[in-house]
């Protein structure tokens, strides 16, 4: 991806970032997920934002939120995601992917290749490859 692109993606995911529900940590994260596209082959960008819920648990992050969206219609194969987040919408840090959403990453995504985008501004981002995040991870490979 160009350096352009990425911070198109950072852009994004600002922009999700305001959509999220997130009255008991006040945490606010935004994901932006690159995928292939269902359609013609142009590539789709999913918004997803945290979804926080009086019973803890069943809140959802932002980057599972992209996913989950993205998945349910149709898409399956994924370049990038960009994650941006901070205490009531200011992002003073580099917010990282928790484990869990790596998992789901992992199950969906080349570890070799995925890219995971984290910044604080669209002019300061650092770029992982999934496999650096999530090393060994378990794979439905493991299942057969
Ligand atoms: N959160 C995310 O959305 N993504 C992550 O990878 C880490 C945590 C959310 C969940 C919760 O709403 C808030 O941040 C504080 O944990």
């Amino acid at each position: 991806m160009t350096d352009r692109e990425y911070k198109s993606l950072v852009a994004e995911a600002f922009r999700a970032m305001k959509k999220a529900y997130a009255p008991y940590s006040g945490f606010q994260v935004g994901a932006a997920l690159l995928a292939e596209g269902t359609e013609d082959g142009k590539p789709a960008v999913y918004r997803g934002c945290n979804i926080e819920n009086a019973a803890y648990s069943p809140t959802n992050c932002a980057e599972r939120t992209a996913f989950f969206k993205a998945v349910s219609e149709g898409e399956r194969s994924f370049r990038a995601i960009a994650v941006v987040g901070g205490m009531h919408g200011q992002v003073t840090d580099f917010a990282m992917p928790c484990g869990v959403c790596r998992q789901v990453m992992q199950e969906f995504c080349d570890p070799d290749t995925f890219e995971i985008v984290t910044a604080v501004s669209e002019d300061d981002y650092r770029v992982h490859r999934l496999r650096e995040l999530l090393p060994e991870g378990f794979g439905g490979q493991m299942l057969r």
